[in-house]
């Protein structure tokens, strides 16, 4: 007997500030207009997708001390965004990035808890350590806790808001109405919480939610990172979006939950992807490449060059050849706040393997950018996209995508009416919402209340 089709799971992500949108675009809106957050989450919902995602950008990022030019859209807080989507939509979970580096755990259980009570179990929490100290700068301690410290606040983090979650049973709010008689249990959302991060007690003023817990995404990708989502996350975020390196990414993350006690289905592993939609394959590509061009411009083609080679390069021709020059190998100051720049852990190297393929490909600087930065995770007619994306699912690639469009925020519009159908017929995604919650979607297990005895740990 074959083995049953995957379901696949489809999310779409607002994008904040990044290199993906294309602001040049006439159709591109505001990235700060609730009609804009609106837009994106209604389309979702109409094409039946899990969730919708937002990122976590805490710091406009810089360059040469300038704001980095794609940075000046701004990104509004996330649970008033959240929450404000949760009054227009139904069914359609919502995703919100929040760091455990520079918060607490009672401040982010309490609006997580909220946000689950507001949009009737919708939410998730996608815990993140953030980058680099620049971002910490912006808060009371500074740049706080190195990286090898953050996951360790994150898995402490993560414990400590799990039990004031679990502080409320679901069943204290029995107040008898006629006699006026509280008939609760007077215990109700007692927690304490000891530890070298933590040092906490009191109570959880938040009932608990519909989810229980919220769904809980990670995104890092070190060993640490991805050990972390195996002991406690119900989904991945991840950057691996091609057939062999989500096979094997899935296969590593898959393979670690065995040892925390998890079943593999209680994990949902879901890649960033973006997509050019066209009527033919060729028209796709042709688009897919204009669309590139548009994203890196000569200036931004400088700007990405700066981030490697860690000098000001603002004389350099984008349309000439790479720079003669080696990266300063010191600390990178060029940049700040830049996801890429701790990608490239030997800049030396990556640039002569980017000489080699600039030479090869007889490439100017601009050229070699749009090569080797961002390309298109799908490109094609509907029918070949819709292809591509059930392969992957089916190959244990991943358990789906978080589509990220190219245009805000109408670039979904054409996925949810050609794409979407395309996979209903073939059987691999839902044509209605069959449960309520978010973790209804993504067909994770609910949370049961805690037994009253193990509410307070240590
Ligand atoms: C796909 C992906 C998305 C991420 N999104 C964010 C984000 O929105 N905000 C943020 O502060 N950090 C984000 N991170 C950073 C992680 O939280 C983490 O700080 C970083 O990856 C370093 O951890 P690692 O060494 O385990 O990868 C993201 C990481 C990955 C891989």
């Amino acid at each position: 007997m074959s083995k049953p089709l995957k379901q696949i799971h489809l999310a779409a992500h607002f994008p904040g500030v990044n290199n993906t949108t294309v602001w040049s675009d006439p159709q591109a809106g505001s990235h700060v207009e609730f009609a804009s957050f609106a837009h994106l989450a209604r389309t979702a919902e109409r094409a039946k997708f899990d969730f919708l995602f937002l990122a976590e950008g805490l710091r406009l990022r810089e360059q040469n001390g300038l704001i980095y030019d794609l940075d000046v859209v701004g990104r509004p807080d996330t649970f008033a965004v959240l929450a404000a989507l949760a009054a227009v939509t139904d069914r359609l979970g919502l995703a919100g990035t929040i760091n455990s580096t520079f918060n607490e755990p009672y401040e982010v259980a309490r609006q997580f808890a909220s946000l689950d009570h507001l949009s009737a179990g919708r939410a998730a929490w996608n815990v993140v350590t953030s980058w680099d100290a620049f971002t910490g700068e912006n808060f009371r301690r500074g740049g706080f806790l190195t990286p090898d410290q953050r996951y360790e606040r994150a898995r402490t983090f993560l414990e400590t808001a799990w039990e004031l979650f679990d502080s409320w049973h679901g069943d204290e709010i029995v107040a008898d109405r006629e006699s006026g008689v509280f008939l609760g249990d007077p215990e109700a959302g007692a927690f304490e919480h000891h530890d070298a991060h933590f040092d906490i007690s009191g109570r959880f003023n938040v009932p608990r939610s519909p989810q229980g817990r919220p769904v809980i995404f990670q995104a890092g990708d070190s060993d640490e990172g991805r050990e972390f989502a195996a002991a406690g996350a119900d989904a991945i975020f991840s950057r691996y979006g091609t057939l062999a390196e989500g096979q094997a990414f899935y296969a590593d993350v898959k393979g670690r939950l065995a040892r925390h006690g998890r079943s593999r289905d209680h994990l949902v592993i879901l890649p960033a992807a973006t997509f050019v939609l066209g009527d033919t394959d060729a028209e796709a590509h042709e688009l897919a490449h204009e669309i590139r061009l548009k994203q890196v411009s000569g200036q931004s083609a400088i700007k990405f060059l700066e981030q490697l080679w860690n000098r000001d390069l603002s004389a350099h021709d984008p349309d000439g050849p790479l720079p003669a020059i080696d990266p300063d190998p010191g600390e990178n100051t060029v940049a700040r706040g830049r996801a890429s720049v701790r990608m490239y852990r030997d800049p030396i190297a990556t640039a002569r393997q980017w000489r080699e393929l600039a030479e090869a490909k007889q490439l100017s600087s601009r050229e070699l950018i749009i090569e080797v930065t961002g390309r298109q995770t799908f490109v094609g007619a509907p029918e070949t996209v819709a292809t591509s994306i059930n392969d992957l699912v089916q190959a244990d690639a991943s358990d789906g995508f978080i589509l990220v469009p190219h245009i805000t925020p109408g670039g979904l519009d054409a996925f949810a009416d050609t794409v979407v159908p395309l996979l209903q017929e073939r059987g691999v995604f839902r044509t209605e919402y069959e449960g309520s919650t978010l973790r209804d979607h993504l067909g994770l297990p609910e949370v049961p209340a805690a037994p009253r005895a193990a509410k307070v740990a240590s």
